[in-house]
């Protein structure tokens, strides 16, 4: 098999590297590996200018995403590592996630790929969103999230703990193992669509994962909590979900061709409030 480990962090033999290495060599030697650097990569950001839509176009940005997206297509399993960095994924993650809606509708290309999620942090309870951002960055590739680890380390090298290699190892074990294996998370009251801890509850216990939106009812028996899912809707990682969210943004492209001359008349008098400032250089 092909894996390819996707490394998000700046810093050169940091926690989310030195993971991914160790991941990576602790497979079988018959695998075939290779690395990507994310911060290496010249992405730029999504300019929602809409060009990729509907299915089936590319985004006209010139820049390193084709090579991604090519290397991740040649892959048959993945591992993405992130740093947290202020309660979120390091930034590289969310900038090519929004150039993703050109894949949206690509699910046949990447679709069943094993993907297993890393996410180093250096301050304790301070792991943020960090962990469901960048499992959702795998999803929105249509990659198949068969587990995750969050890694409590903050200097560089830290990650390298016994314990933390063993479930490393244990994690990694996953990609190569036949279908159907181990899935199961972190522990806790998580999503039972997306496992995401990113829970609202109301004050009558209705609950929603706000990544996913399962719906759900939360109940109480002999002092133990657990959630009743009771969602209808259509799983949104899934390749219809993602279909139907590909078909929902092309329905918005719509909208706005037929209605961009009115609403063009309604914002003309905002362009005359002038009260932009720029950095010296770009006056
Ligand atoms: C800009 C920045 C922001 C950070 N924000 C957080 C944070 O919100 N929560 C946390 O626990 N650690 C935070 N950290 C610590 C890193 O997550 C931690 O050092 C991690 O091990 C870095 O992984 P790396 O070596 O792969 O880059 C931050 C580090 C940096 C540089």
């Amino acid at each position: 098999m092909k894996i390819l480990g996707l490394v998000a962090s700046p810093r050169r033999a940091g926690n989310s590297e030195l993971l991914v290495k160790e991941m990576l060599a602790s497979l079988p030697a018959d695998n075939q590996k290779e690395m990507i650097r994310l911060t290496d990569l010249n992405i730029k950001m999504c300019k929602a200018c809409y060009a990729c839509l509907p299915a089936g176009k590319k985004c006209n940005i010139e820049d390193d995403l084709d090579f991604l997206l090519d290397r991740i297509r040649a892959a048959d399993a993945l591992i993405i590592a992130s740093p947290c960095y202020f309660l979120g994924p390091h930034t590289s993650i969310k900038t090519i996630g929004d150039r993703l809606i050109s894949v949206m509708g690509d699910s046949h290309e990447f679709n069943g790929k094993k993907c297993v999620t890393v996410v180093t942090y250096g301050i304790n309870s301070w792991e943020g969103y960090a962990r469901e951002a960048v499992n959702n960055f795998a999803r929105f590739l249509h990659l198949d999230v068969v587990g995750d680890l969050l890694v409590h380390a903050a200097i560089p090298g830290e990650a390298l703990d016994e314990d933390i290699k063993t479930a490393a190892h244990e994690l990694v074990k996953r990609l190569i193992a036949p279908p159907g294996g181990d899935k199961s998370s972190s522990g806790g009251l998580t999503c039972a669509d997306c496992d995401s801890s990113l829970l609202q509850i109301s004050a009558s216990g209705h609950v929603r994962c706000v990544m996913c939106g399962t719906t759900g009812q939360l109940q109480c028996e002999s002092g133990q909590f657990s959630i009743h899912y009771t969602n209808k809707i259509l799983p949104r990682f899934s390749p219809e979900g993602m279909t139907e969210h590909g078909r929902t943004l092309e329905s918005y492209k719509e909208r706005y061709i037929s209605k961009r001359r009115e609403l063009a008349q309604l914002c003309k008098p905002y362009s005359d409030y002038d009260w932009w400032v720029y950095p010296n250089n770009q006056q």
